[in-house]
């Protein structure tokens, strides 16, 4: 390379350096002083890495004011400001196994022959040990205790300076105005996450909306937004939590206890002070140990009340985290292992229109790929016109995408900074893209739905795949390109038609080997032998879900009895009951069985338009005929209203109720649901005096304090598994 290109090269770095320093100034400020970030946090980390990586091999070009050398944002000018004495650090970030991998071994390295971060016995096992916790998605705070009293409360600013938010904080009703226990210290700064959680958050943007107020983008901006008000009486209309990671400067009374030597007796001290810590905590050994807790974390986070971007790692005793020290802007003790960004920044290339089971006609933008939540994505729901209309998305929009769990990727919200001169409004097409039928919304709904029907090709294939999924039908291996090819082919118009296949028409199709065309005829053959509650759900009456499927089946035991039932007539007897259990509340004990919980007139109604239908009688009638067949019982609808329990007449959790709550460690609440069932017990949403069992799993709220409350006992899995199988084996010991 010549000098001149090098140069030229250098130049170019330079002019990119300058660019990135204006961007994330301009991000920081938004983020941090406005509460309303321009992009996504994995935007952010990706122009920070690469100004850092130009920076750290291009020393000469990093300036005194570039972001790198910050901690974190301005604080606000309108609230008063307050000086930390110990300053509020950042964490280095870790993305990867082999970050974390590398973290480790960093750490024995720079410790080396140093035992003080080991356990006990190094011959048995000399990784070191961490403590391991939840990195909370909210905002930092420090919390100065003076002789156990809370006399001030700050947010984390810039690092060295951040706002005072002392009577904002006292509106949080988890943070102790004073702290428990006889001999407090001399003066504690705790450090902690405020944050909302999501139902709150969720809350408040509904009431926003409705009032015609400003959405919050997430709940850590909801919390953020929150604190940081110059009035508190706002605050404390905003339900906001607390929980500490650690302390800032301490100083011992003369009668108290000294600091703990390490961190997670420190956190165990601070819980007997009254602060809040979260249940999720741990003393983890080396990378392995680091990477079990991060993947238990990661499969109980969506389950969690309240947001987490990632979990911390902090090298336990506090002797090593000395020894460490400190790089730049963060500890060298500690590092953030960060879960894949749920939310990135992309462009609307196209928005179309997608037609679902029912008709119900779904905009959907077609993306820029962009990688989000582990995962790539090109396509986001738009959910319906409305929505379109509310968040003001085009066409060649730039717009945050979220990507969370399983959900379906959807678009935040609109860039506004970016939008091109050309951008383009969604019109609704008039007609279906799939069958050319008119497309109308009736007046009250949100949705608007293709007219036509099972003419439709793309209702006819959803109708299919709804069919058979698992969860109704449950024929393996029967998937949307299978689908498509049968209703193009016109070999399949109905569910019905399924069940004529051979195996030489299925090995005709593409991409379909003489094996799995075998495979899916088994399938197929397997599922006529079904339950009466899959059945209905396979059906896709509208509002007939699994679990509505399933009460209709347990209160109803025939097909043609829910098909026959005089709907207007159990409407209104429910109605009365509910009437006259209403007459007696304060005798709540007393209260009539209801039939058909959680069955309201909108589903009758839908139940009565679907039986009324001939050609649904005869798909049915076709189905039986072509060998699709479940148990079915006798049961009185009328008589059940007044026996005492509506739940599986047999079975060890025969009348038993139970509700369900936290995260078991083995059963998704699924699993939980139907062994419970299958067991003959019921579940149920919430905690009443006629609970028999809370079954809580990690991350339990609120139901089990209130079972507690109300004296009802509190279980495990393993006592839930021991209920369900100890009753069945002493019946077994009963009838021998
Ligand atoms: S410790 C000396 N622990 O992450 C280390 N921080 O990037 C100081 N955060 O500003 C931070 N959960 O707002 C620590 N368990 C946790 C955390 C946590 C969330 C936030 C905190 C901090 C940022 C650092």
């Amino acid at each position: 390379m010549s000098d001149l290109d090098t140069a030229r090269g250098e130049r170019e770095l330079e002019s990119k350096a300058r660019a990135l320093r204006d961007d994330l100034a301009r991000y920081n400020r938004a983020y941090h002083t406005l509460d309303a970030p321009l992009v996504s946090d994995a935007e952010y980390d990706r122009a920070f890495r690469e100004l850092q990586a130009i920076e750290a091999a291009h020393p000469e070009m990093q300036t005194p004011d570039s972001p790198t050398q910050r901690v974190g944002g301005a604080p606000r000018s309108d609230l008063p400001s307050v000086r930390h004495d110990v300053p509020m650090l950042s964490l280095s970030n870790a993305f990867d196994d082999d970050d974390i991998v590398a973290f480790d071994r960093r750490i024995a390295e720079a410790l080396d022959a140093s035992a003080a971060a080991r356990s006990i016995d190094p011959e048995k096992n000399d990784a070191i040990e961490y403590a391991a916790e939840l990195k909370f998605d909210g905002l930092a705070v420090s919390l100065r205790y003076e002789d156990g009293l809370l006399t001030q409360a700050a947010t984390r600013g810039d690092g060295s300076v951040g706002e005072d938010v002392t009577p904002n904080v006292k509106t949080i009703a988890s943070v102790p105005l004073r702290l428990e226990g006889g001999h407090p210290p001399r003066l504690l700064d705790v450090r902690g996450e405020v944050l909302m959680f999501h139902a709150d958050f969720d809350a408040i943007n509904r009431h926003q909306r409705e009032a015609g107020g400003k959405e919050f983008v997430n709940p850590r901006n909801a919390a953020a937004g929150s604190l940081r008000q110059l009035d508190a009486r706002i605050t404390a209309k905003r339900p906001l939590h607390f929980f500490a990671y650690g302390v800032g400067r301490f100083e011992a009374s003369p009668t108290g206890d000294v600091l703990p030597d390490r961190h997670s007796a420190l956190l165990a001290w601070c819980r007997t002070l009254g602060i809040p810590v979260a249940d999720q905590c741990a003393v983890v050994k080396g990378a392995s140990g680091m990477l079990d807790f991060y993947r238990t974390i990661a499969q109980q986070r969506a389950g969690l009340p309240y947001g987490i971007d990632g979990v911390v790692y902090k090298v336990d005793a506090y002797a090593a985290q000395r020894q460490l020290g400190f790089v730049a802007r963060a500890p060298r003790f500690a590092i953030a292992h960060k879960f894949p960004a749920e939310e990135a920044i992309t462009v609307i290339e196209h928005i179309d229109v997608q037609v679902g089971r029912t008709g119900a006609i779904t905009p959907v933008a077609r993306l820029a790929p962009i990688f989000v939540g582990g995962a790539t994505v090109t396509n986001a729901t738009l959910h319906n016109e409305d929505e379109i209309r509310r968040k003001d998305i085009r066409t060649g929009d730039t717009v945050i995408v979220r990507r969370a769990g399983d959900v379906i990727p959807e678009v935040l919200r609109v860039v506004i900074e970016k939008r091109p001169a050309n951008a383009v409004e969604f019109t609704m097409p008039s007609q279906c893209p799939v069958c050319g039928s008119a497309i109308v919304r009736e007046a009250d709904e949100a949705v608007a739905r293709c007219s036509g029907g099972l003419v439709c090709a793309a209702q006819r294939k959803q109708a299919l795949l709804h069919f058979a999924q698992r969860r109704a039908m449950d024929i393996e291996g029967l998937g949307e390109k299978v689908v498509d090819q049968l209703v193009e082919r016109r070999l399949v118009q109905a569910p019905a038609d399924l069940f004529a296949l051979d195996q030489a028409t299925l090995a005709s199709l593409d991409r379909m080997a003489d094996k799995s065309a075998k495979n899916l005829v088994e399938a197929i053959e397997k599922a006529k032998q079904t339950t009466l509650a899959r059945f209905l759900f396979a059906l896709g009456i509208r509002h007939v879900g699994e679990e509505v499927a399933r009460v209709l089946a347990r209160e109803f035991g025939r097909l043609d009895a829910l098909l026959d039932a005089d709907w207007n007539a159990l409407v209104e007897h429910k109605r009365a009951l509910q009437k006259e259990n209403a007459s007696r509340r304060d005798k709540a004990d007393d209260a009539i069985p209801v039939p058909l919980e959680g069955i309201g007139e909108e589903i009758a109604r839908s139940i009565a338009l679907f039986a009324a239908e001939q050609h649904n009688r005869e798909a049915i009638a076709r189905m039986r005929a072509v060998g699709i067949t479940w148990a079915e019982h006798d049961v009185d609808v009328a008589a059940r209203a007044s026996s005492a329990s509506s739940a599986g007449a047999s079975g060890p959790l025969a009348g038993r109720t139970f509700v369900l709550t936290g995260t078991l460690p083995d059963l998704t609440r699924d699993d939980a649901k139907a062994r419970i069932e299958e067991a003959g017990g019921k579940v149920v949403a919430s905690v009443s005096k006629k609970t028999d069992y809370v079954v809580a799993g990690d991350a339990a709220g609120s139901k089990s304090d209130k079972a507690v409350a109300l004296n009802i006992p509190v279980i495990d899995q393993e006592a839930l598994l021991l209920l369900i199988g100890q009753t069945t084996s002493q019946e077994q010991s009963d009838a021998r």
